[in-house]
Formats: C-alpha cells, sequence, structure tokens
C-alpha cells in the first residue's frame, strides 16, 4: 500500500559511502607495457596544467591491434581513373582537411561535409538532431507537404515590417525561384491613386503602430495541410450535422471561437499587397499576421489548406469591396491558449472559379470541392465533441462565381463528414437563409446521408445539367432533390426495404 508522502525507504543515503572520501591514495601514474597505456608525460603531469601528449610525433600503424587514425596514409579511397580506366587509392585526409576547412555556417553545410569523405552507405545516416540543435531558418511550405510554423508576433511584426519596406529578396518579380508564391514585398499597395488604396494603408499602418507602441506577446502557428486520401463521398452514411444559418453578422464577427473559412486564392492572401478587397484581403487587412503566410507558402494544391491560429485584430472595417473603409483601432480580447497564441483559427481555403455556371455541377468539380473543404475542416487527431463549429458563408460564390446553394450544400457534406457543425452567414441574403435552412431541415428529418446527398448531386448533373443548352439549368438544384425525395417513402426507407426485403 502507497502512502504519498513516504519519499523514500532502506537506509538514509548519507550512511552510504562516497568517492574521495572513501578511498585510498593512489599509486604514482605510470606506463606498463602490455598492462596500461599512458598516452602523456606522467613527469609533467601537475594539478591546473594541461597534460602533454605523449608520444608527440604521431607513430602511423594500420594494423589490426591498433586504432586506425583518419589521418594514416594508408586511410584511402579509391577513385576512378580516367586515363587507365582502372581505381587509383586518394588519401582520405586530404580529402577531409579539404572539406573542412571551408567555411561551415549551415547544419546542411555541415551534413554534406561529413557525407563527402564519409563512405556510400553513410548516405542513409539521419541528421536530424543537429537541424533541430541548430538556430533555425524559417523553412518554406512548399507544395505537399505538412509542416507547421509557429512565431512570436514580434517576429510577425519584424518579417512584416521588412515586407513593408520591400527588403526580401528574389520577391519582386514571379519570373524568379519564386514563381509559385504569392507577392510579400508591398510595393503594389503603394502604387495608383484609388481611394481603396488609402484605406489599405491605414488599415495597416494601425496595425505597425500597435505592435510598436505595444510589443505583442503571443504566438501565431501557421499550419500547410494535404489531404492524403480523397473521402469516398458515395459510399458515406454519415449522417448531417448541426446547421445554424444567420443572414445578419461576419465569420470574424459572429464566429469567433470557430474555425472559420478565409475564402481564398491558392495563392493565399490574393491581393491584399496589392489591388484585391474582399472577404479575404479584408481579413488579412484588419488580421495583417495573416499576411506573413505569403513570405513562405507556396501556391495551395487541390487538396491542400493552410490554417493559420493565434492571428490578432488590430482594425475594424466599413463597406465592402468599392466601398471598404477602415473603421479605427480594434482591442482584440479574444483568449489565448496553451501555446499563448489568440483563440482564432482561420482556415485558408480557395474554391474553383467557375465562369460558365454549369460547369461546377460536373462531378470532378463537386469531388474537388468537398475533398477541399473537407481538407480544412478535417482534424483527424481531434474527437468530434472537441471540435468546434465551422463558421463559413458564401465560399467561392462572389469574385469566383459559385452557386450559394450548391457552396452552401457542399460545406454542409464536408462539415458533416470532418463531425463539425456549421454556422453559415449568407452575408444579407435572407432567401438564402431561408431556402438553406429549409433543405437542411428536410433532409436531417428523413434522415439523408451524406452519400445520398451525394448521389443526388450526381444525378442532378446527369439528368439536368448535361442536356441544359442555357446558360442556368432549367430546374434548380433544390428543386431537383425534393422532387428525387418526395417521389420515394425516403432513402433511408428505401435502404430499409434494400436490408430486409
Ligand atoms: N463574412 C461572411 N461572408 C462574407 C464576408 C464576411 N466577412 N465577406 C464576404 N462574404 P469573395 P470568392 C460573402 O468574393 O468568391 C479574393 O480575391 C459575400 O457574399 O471574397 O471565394 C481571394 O483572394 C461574398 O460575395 O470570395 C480570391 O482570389 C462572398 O462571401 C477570390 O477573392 C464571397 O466572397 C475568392 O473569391
Amino acid at each position: 500500500d502507497v502512502k504519498p508522502d513516504v519519499k523514500w525507504l532502506g537506509t538514509p543515503i548519507n550512511e552510504l559511502k562516497r568517492m574521495p572520501e572513501c578511498g585510498r591514495p593512489l599509486p604514482p601514474l605510470k606506463d606498463v607495457p602490455g598492462q596500461h597505456t599512458v598516452m602523456i608525460r606522467t613527469d609533467l603531469l601537475q594539478n591546473g596544467e594541461v597534460p602533454v601528449p605523449y608520444p608527440t610525433k604521431f607513430i602511423d600503424t594500420w594494423d589490426d591491434v591498433h586504432v586506425k587514425m583518419p589521418f594514416s596514409s594508408s586511410n584511402l579511397f579509391p577513385v576512378e581513373d580516367k586515363e587507365t580506366e582502372g581505381l587509383q587509392n586518394k588519401s582520405r585526409w586530404h580529402l577531409i582537411k579539404e572539406t573542412l576547412s571551408k567555411k561551415i555556417t549551415t547544419a546542411l553545410e555541415l551534413k554534406n561535409a561529413i557525407l563527402k569523405y564519409s563512405a556510400s552507405q553513410a548516405k542513409k545516416w539521419d541528421f536530424t538532431a543537429l537541424q533541430i540543435y541548430c538556430t533555425k531558418p524559417i523553412p518554406l511550405l512548399k507544395a505537399g507537404m505538412n509542416h507547421s510554423i509557429t512565431m512570436s508576433q514580434e517576429q510577425v511584426a519584424c518579417l512584416l515590417a521588412n515586407a513593408f519596406f520591400c527588403t526580401f529578396p528574389r520577391r519582386n518579380s514571379r519570373k524568379t525561384e519564386y514563381y509559385n508564391y504569392p507577392d510579400i514585398n508591398f510595393v503594389r499597395l503603394f502604387e495608383g491613386s484609388s481611394s481603396k488604396k488609402i484605406e489599405k494603408l491605414k488599415t495597416l499602418m494601425c496595425y505597425f503602430r500597435s505592435v510598436t507602441e505595444q510589443k505583442p506577446t503571443g504566438l501565431v502557428t501557421f499550419t500547410r495541410k494535404r489531404l492524403d486520401k480523397p473521402i469516398n463521398w458515395k459510399s458515406s452514411q454519415t449522417p448531417l450535422t448541426k446547421l445554424h444559418i444567420t443572414c445578419q453578422g461576419t465569420i470574424e464577427g459572429g464566429g469567433y471561437g470557430m474555425l472559420q473559412v478565409d475564402f481564398a486564392n491558392r495563392f493565399v492572401g490574393g491581393g491584399v499587397t496589392s489591388s484585391g478587397l474582399v472577404q479575404e484581403e479584408i481579413r488579412f487587412l484588419i488580421n495583417p499576421e495573416l499576411i506573413v503566410s505569403r513570405l513562405f507558402t507556396e501556391a495551395l494544391d487541390h487538396n491542400e489548406c493552410l490554417i493559420i491560429t493565434g492571428t490578432q485584430q488590430y482594425s475594424k472595417y466599413k463597406g465592402y469591396a468599392q466601398t471598404y473603409q477602415w473603421g479605427g483601432s480594434h482591442q482584440d480580447t479574444t483568449p489565448r491558449d496553451g501555446w499563448q497564441r489568440r483563440c482564432t483559427e482561420i482556415v485558408a481555403i480557395d474554391a474553383l472559379q467557375f465562369r460558365n455556371f454549369l460547369e461546377q455541377f460536373h462531378p470532378e468539380r463537386v469531388n474537388r470541392e468537398l475533398n477541399k473543404a473537407y481538407c480544412g475542416f478535417a482534424r483527424p487527431e481531434e474527437q468530434s465533441q472537441n471540435l468546434s463549429a465551422v463558421a463559413t458563408g458564401n465560399w467561392g460564390c462572389g469574385v469566383f462565381g459559385g452557386d450559394p446553394h450548391l457552396k452552401a450544400m457542399l460545406q454542409m457534406l464536408a462539415a458533416a463528414e470532418a463531425g463539425r457543425d456549421i454556422v453559415y452567414f449568407t452575408f444579407g441574403d435572407s432567401q438564402l437563409m431561408t431556402d438553406v435552412h429549409k433543405m437542411h431541415s428536410f433532409l436531417t428529418q428523413r434522415n439523408i446521408s451524406v452519400g445520398d446527398i451525394y448521389g443526388l448531386l450526381g444525378q442532378y448533373y446527369s439528368s439536368v445539367c448535361k442536356s441544359c443548352l442555357s446558360q442556368r439549368p432549367d430546374v434548380s438544384l433544390y428543386s431537383f432533390i425534393y422532387q428525387q425525395l418526395k417521389q420515394k417513402p425516403s432513402l433511408s426507407g428505401v435502404s430499409f426495404l434494400m436490408d430486409y426485403g
């Protein structure tokens, strides 16, 4: 039986002997051939003095009873001789000296140096600890990577100050090595005379004023995430989750504490450092720490998203697009998490841009949008009960020309599959609010699963959109779904008959 206040048992530790108190004086140190090899001058050994090595000159021995030394003249490696086409032995020590006498400033240079003079099996060596030990430069979040970067708000501010002054090298032309990255230097923010630019500058100046007057103390995490295997939507039995839909408020306002969707460009931040000024750009202006993601985030692929946790809102705003105005400074009182990050999680997901309305109903486009949203919403490492709702709205339905009725449906499916509820801001559209709510109630009352709805989307494409000759379908998606489901007793009834009939 364990007593919590008992910290030790047995003999008290100070009754046990320790060196040097318990030892006897040592005899004088001396070299005894065949017994004790002493490698220093014993006659010169003195307290506080560096021992003198013995022998003082290297005795080159290359045999099976002594350590083979790197600088032995027998330490050779074979090189192909171009003239004789045979192998010629070269001194490895020569190569080691040559390699290590060059300046080494990074972990990678050290790794390459070590590999240069090591035999071929060294290619498998792991240098992770060395890389972690050395001070880390900011990695690029390249396409296909699953990787997070956490930095302080102060570090972000320093990087953004550099962006303002346009100091990032190789970043002033997309023709260079960074062609697949967003612009980071603010040069295009300064051009032209539109009032939009003035309001953007006011918003950013408010940020720089705030962080220079009082250093922010938190951290921000940027996570690039890839969906490895696409969902089999057709076979999903998942039921829809809860929906709150409103025509009032905004994602950033009403959606505090939720996973907030950024209606992104594949180059995250879109036109924030140039002329863009819609949902994504506005969010990046009022929460400028988001802008630093442009420094290292390569363009997003179809199955990728960027999650940014911990950014702070520094400004308010009024209006939208052409009518956007800086609305003064904002005191962000969002609580911080255990990593000192503001509890503001934003996910950048880029919708497809449609020029032809019907195209978005094509199963391939539907799959792409579903998987993109799912990649943004799903957190496989978390239990559903620990996941906040998704705060979203007309994703892809402004500049990108998508249909909000379809996009609302696709986001409901993706959120359901990710095990999250959804709060939908229609941005003033009360008709859309009514339509989506009615559809959601209809589907949930009949226990229609994600897979069932996905099947109906496919049917809608093949029986309405494919044969459509005009720009818009004759029957809307929602009317079609009502028609199909009202004809049958209910889909769950059908599967009941299939299971037991
Ligand atoms: N909260 C809720 N809904 C909003 C908000 C808000 N704060 N702001 C706008 N909406 P859009 P897209 C609604 O056009 O079509 C950028 O340049 C409003 O109904 O920004 O995905 C990106 O960088 C609006 O019409 O998103 C991309 O290049 C709708 O959301 C491109 O635009 C869509 O907003 C993405 O275009």
